[in-house]
């Protein structure tokens, strides 16, 4: 795992429970390079290990800064966050990585957040802002409270507001975004980027299901299926020469782990990446959402955090 340490510089309030955080190196050296869209993993205490996207400019190589939403229902993550990290603090995170890539030549580009799925927007914004493209912004939250970066927004919307929409559902008069009349207006040749509640990318999913997939993008914070734990099925591990059993209940990582073999992870929900683990041999029941339905069909990848087999052996590039 490339982990790097960072010290915390920066919390800034940006909206009702969202809070941004700014990390440097320590020594002011460079980070690694990101492009927009990228997420970068933290890790807490208690051995909790968080994904957030990266919500600065791309060019950017002297700092990381992520938003993060006070989840009431957290699972220690975001409370972390908000509760124990102070100004100063050191902290170690993984080099950034990409689930959720812009297409930097399209003709117009669409990009609908629901709350915290702003994050990785804004950094996508700033990117079609400096190469001069052509983008729109439907931002949807529950009231103006809790929408955060609005002065940001205004300031990239620039000469043209009517770039950017904010939908308030639960402000008098409001509504939640009627997704498919965005999406009917939208150019032919559009790419369209939906990051948000799971309820949200699901409608985001059925209204873009006639375009082409390679015109459409979905960052997802949770998973949207249950992990695989039927169990009953043999990882054949092609580099240790090992063989190990996945019983029910467990999923592939539970049983590699408890086997002392050192796989990366993150999430563990499929939405990270971090697990990504290649197939030499045989089916993955994917229950990811990093990879696309057609990188899905090759099957020579698998996110051994939540995926299972549909054939008795899996050979893995372990
Ligand atoms: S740990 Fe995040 S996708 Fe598996």
């Amino acid at each position: 795992m490339n982990t790097i340490e960072v010290r915390l510089q920066a919390i800034r309030f940006e909206a009702e429970g969202i809070q941004s955080f700014e990390f440097r190196a320590p020594d002011e050296q460079e980070l690694p390079a990101f492009a927009a869209g990228a997420h970068v993993d933290i890790h807490l205490s208690d051995g909790i290990v968080r994904s957030y996207s990266l919500c600065n400019p791309s060019h950017e190589r002297h700092r990381y800064v992520v938003a993060v939403n006070k989840d009431l229902r957290s699972r220690g993550g975001s409370r972390q966050m908000h509760e124990r990290l102070r100004v100063g603090s050191k902290v170690l995170l993984e080099a950034p990585r990409n689930n959720f890539a812009l297409d930097e030549k399209a003709e117009h580009t669409i990009l609908i957040a629901g709350g915290i799925g702003i994050t990785p927007l804004i950094s996508m914004i700033e990117r079609l802002e400096a190469l001069g493209r052509s983008w729109e912004l439907f931002y949807c939250a529950r009231n103006r409270r809790t929408a955060a970066f609005r002065a940001a927004l205004d300031r990239l919307a620039g000469a043209r507001p009517d770039r950017v929409h904010f939908n308030f559902d639960q402000e008098p008069g409001g509504a939640v975004l009627d997704l498919q009349a965005v999406v009917a207006c939208a150019p032919p040749k559009a790419h369209l980027y939906c990051c948000g509640p799971v309820p949200m990318l699901a409608s985001f999913e059925e209204a873009t299901s006639g375009l082409p997939r390679e015109q459409v993008h979905v960052e997802y914070f949770s998973a949207k299926e249950a992990p695989a734990v039927v169990g009953g099925f043999t990882l054949q591990l092609a580099r240790s020469g090992k063989t190990i059993q996945v019983e029910p209940g467990k999923t592939m990582l539970d049983a590699l782990l408890a086997a002392g073999i050192k796989v990366p992870y993150s999430c563990k929900e499929g939405v990270c990446g971090a697990c990504e683990t290649m197939v030499l041999e045989g089916t993955p029941d994917h229950r990811d959402q990093v990879l696309t339905p057609g990188e899905q069909a090759v099957n020579d990848r698998v996110m051994v955090c939540c995926s299972g087999s549909k054939s008795e052996t899996l050979v893995l590039d372990l």
